[in-house]
């Protein structure tokens, strides 16, 4: 059967094709023209940092973090075992260790409490990552790591315009990192952001994204050419690919409120299917607000989570596992600085499925899943 419900399809919010065509007539198809300003400044305004700048993925916005905080041989960065390989690659790539970090059980963040027992004196950064845009303990990471003078890094891929207690996520930490990739709320097929909330990180991080030149301070008038002075790498996007991405920002309430409605839907719609089955919803603790980002169970076992996505496959339904565990994949064992044990992110990696999610998920279609879910039955 083919598919007709797929898992996420990347959706327009309106000023797309216009705000293209300006783009193209204003003759800056390059990085750093006029929409990548206004982006910029919305971003900024939006989330009240003294630095936003567009980068062509989180990946090279989490390499920009990486090398910004100078890290490399000797250093070593905590972050969850249950993340995408970007997270960790990002400061493998510096050289430096890596420190693989269980998860809560309610949430799949990185589990704070934790924390105490992985730092070291090398450790560098704790990343944490904002999972499904419900915000990691933000209190407790920041106290730990400023009494270990060591910095935070936030993998807010999925989590722009998420609060923990009515603070954006992405600025608590020194740096913070966005994804603007199609399967995010906001997108431009590829894309990201990095966050500097730290100001004395502002002008080292417009050089490490021009290639590692000061051609920002030549285009402000600072210097009367401009050379290279650091290390870095050409991270910064199109300005036609700035131009979508400006119609999807503007359109960020549109977005959050249609997201809002599927995620409450599919909520309302399986609480008590999932209570009577011992399967487990999303949990948003009272002090978040969440991106709405996506919407998953937590299913009894490994053999019920593909039964159920071969039972909605064969509807039409695509539905998908997420993240298999770094610390067990072949790199993450070679990178980590030492083996530490993440029972609870083994178990419900293994056991969780993400049901289709976007922005344009008709109530028919949404009715659709929510019943063919409800509809299975689980033969061993
Ligand atoms: C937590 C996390 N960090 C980073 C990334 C990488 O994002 P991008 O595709 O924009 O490089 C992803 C991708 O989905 C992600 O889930």
């Amino acid at each position: 059967m083919s598919i007709s419900i797929p898992f996420n399809r990347p959706c327009l919010a309106g000023n797309e094709y216009k705000y293209i065509a300006e783009a193209i007539a204003n003759g800056h198809a390059s990085g750093d023209g006029p929409f990548t300003r206004r982006c910029h400044e919305l971003l900024e305004k939006e989330l009240g940092v003294p630095k936003a700048l567009l980068t062509t993925s989180c990946t090279h916005a989490l390499e920009m973090a990486a090398i910004l905080l100078d890290c490399g041989p000797g250093d070593e960065v905590i972050l969850p075992s249950f993340t995408f390989v970007s997270t960790a690659n990002a400061f493998a790539l510096r050289g430096a260790k890596i420190v693989f970090a269980d998860i809560r059980p309610d949430t799949l963040n990185l589990d704070e409490r934790l924390l105490e027992s992985l730092l070291t004196e090398r450790t560098k950064a704790i990343v944490p990552v904002h999972y499904a845009g419900v915000a990691c303990e933000m209190d407790a990471i920041c106290k730990i790591a400023r009494q270990h003078g060591t910095r935070v890094v936030e993998d807010n891929a999925h989590g722009l315009l998420a609060r923990y207690r009515d603070r954006y996520t992405g600025t608590f930490g020194s740096l913070a990192t966005q994804s603007f990739h199609e399967t995010k709320n906001v997108h431009c097929g590829e894309g990201g952001a990095l966050i500097v909330n730290d100001p004395g990180l502002v002008e080292r991080a417009l050089i490490i994204r021009e290639k590692g030149t000061n051609r920002s301070q030549f285009f402000r008038g600072q210097v009367d050419k401009y050379t290279w002075v650091d290390i870095g790498s050409s991270y910064l996007p199109s300005d036609l690919l700035a131009a979508f991405l400006l119609a999807q920002l503007e359109g960020r309430a549109e977005i959050q409120r249609r997201r809002q409605r599927i995620w409450k839907s599919y909520q309302g719609n399986l609480c008590e299917w999932a209570q009577a089955r011992g399967i487990r919803l999303p949990v948003v603790p009272e002090h978040c607000e969440q991106a709405y980002h996506m919407f998953y169970l937590i299913l009894p076992s490994l053999s019920y989570r593909q039964a159920l996505i071969a039972h909605l496959k064969a509807q039409g339904i695509l539905s998908v596992f997420h993240y298999v565990p770094l610390h067990c994949s072949e790199m993450g064992r070679k990178c980590a600085a030492r083996e530490t044990a993440c029972p609870t992110t083994e178990d419900l990696s293994s056991r969780l499925l993400r049901l289709p999610f976007y922005n344009d998920l008709s109530e028919t279609d949404l009715a659709r899943v929510a019943d063919a879910v409800k509809a299975f039955e689980f033969r061993n």
